[in-house]
């Protein structure tokens, strides 16, 4: 193991916040300084490794207080290197300016990818997993997806009560991207009627045959969840939400209106009157719940682990209740998504 003592590491955050990121900044601070580190932060994701670079120093008073604030105190962004003129040789050029011997990306695909690509430069970059989508390849676990789940959890709590009230069928829009995670882990946890994801295609007769039925057996109201990224005959298409892409080239899943769009065909076919909530970025938003705050601080932890060792280009990750490693690559490889048994399991309530 090589001589930790005056090394110098980066810390970044990149791509959409997500309750937990302190943990995990702090995790890798506070193993790193007393191993005679010096830490920088850089501010906003890749943003702040092009042009001139933007870094600032961490010292002891900086990762107290931290563990159970949302948000990241580094700042982000969704800049990505890859795909502006010249990004990759800014990147590699400030972490020679910037004397980095080590630098932690803190981030989902699009972030994890620059850092794969990196680190096959021979840059040296370790990962740290974080995405409320929790879509990642390979670990059980990434950084916002408990806290984004509990957001879930509560707000169906509160729309079961006044959805029984007053009869009526509530469609509540959830993020996620391209996967179903956040709406089939928050719907089965708040006990849904009905979950609608992208991974498992569902007609608008299906939805309106259940909801009917559901009267039949005396039940007078609906809680249907819908992912941001589900798509059916009737709702924007996902690429006529052209023109509306983030930094990374996504498109902006919130702007199709899929929980509007889908309560007013609800409506009309079914003559239930119809409510949506979308629940948006409080997804993202406030405290990490105690289970992200844990594991955030073991990822952020393993990533100094993974420095001291020299292993650049390979992450902390969980895999059977455990913290590990992986390969950043092997991470970003796929989109994890739902499986089938799982949203099966969610149906057997419905
Ligand atoms: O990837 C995380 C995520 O919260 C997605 O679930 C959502 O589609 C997107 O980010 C929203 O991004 P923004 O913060 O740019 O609106």
């Amino acid at each position: 193991m090589a001589s930790t003592d005056g090394m110098r590491i980066g810390i970044l955050t990149g791509g959409g916040d997500a309750p937990g990121l302190n943990a995990a900044i702090r995790g890798v601070g506070r193993r790193a300084l007393p191993a005679g580190a010096t830490v920088l932060g850089v501010r906003n994701g890749w943003r702040g490794m092009i042009g001139e670079g933007s870094f600032f120093e961490l010292d002891r008073r900086f990762f107290s207080g931290i563990l159970q604030l949302g948000g990241t105190l580094l700042g982000s962004s969704r800049v990505n290197p890859m795909k502006l003129d010249h990004g990759r040789e800014e990147v590699l050029a400030n972490i020679r300016r910037a004397e980095l011997d080590a630098l932690v990306a803190i981030g989902g695909d699009d972030t994890l990818s620059v850092a794969a690509w990196l680190a096959e430069q021979g840059a040296p970059v370790v990962g740290v997993p974080k995405t409320m989508d929790n879509d990642l390849s390979v670990t059980e676990y990434c950084i916002g997806f408990d806290s984004a789940v509990t957001i879930v959890t509560e707000a169906l709590d509160r729309l079961h009560t006044t959805a029984a009230s007053h009869h009526r069928v509530m469609v509540v829009e959830v993020m996620g991207r391209d996967t179903g995670w956040v709406a089939v882990m928050g719907g089965l946890a708040g006990g849904a009627d009905q979950i609608l994801i992208p991974e498992y295609p569902v007609t608008i007769g299906e939805v309106v045959e259940h909801v009917n039925e559901r009267g039949k057996q005396g039940s007078d109201f609906s809680i249907i969840v819908v992912a941001e990224g589900f798509e059916m005959e009737g709702l924007t298409a996902k690429d006529e939400a052209e023109g509306t892409r983030d930094a990374f080239g996504h498109v902006q899943l919130n702007r199709r209106g899929v929980g509007y769009r889908l309560a007013e065909m609800l409506e009309e076919l079914t003559g239930n009157e119809t409510r949506t909530t979308v629940l948006g970025h409080t997804q993202r938003g406030g405290s990490p719940s105690a289970f992200d705050r844990i594991w955030a601080t073991q990822v952020g932890a393993k990533a100094w682990d993974l420095i001291e060792a020299q292993r650049f280009g390979q992450m902390g990750i969980v895999q059977c209740g455990e913290v590990t490693t992986a390969s950043i690559r092997d991470v970003v490889a796929e989109q994890r998504r739902v499986p089938e048994e799982l949203y099966r399991l969610a149906q057997v309530f419905y």
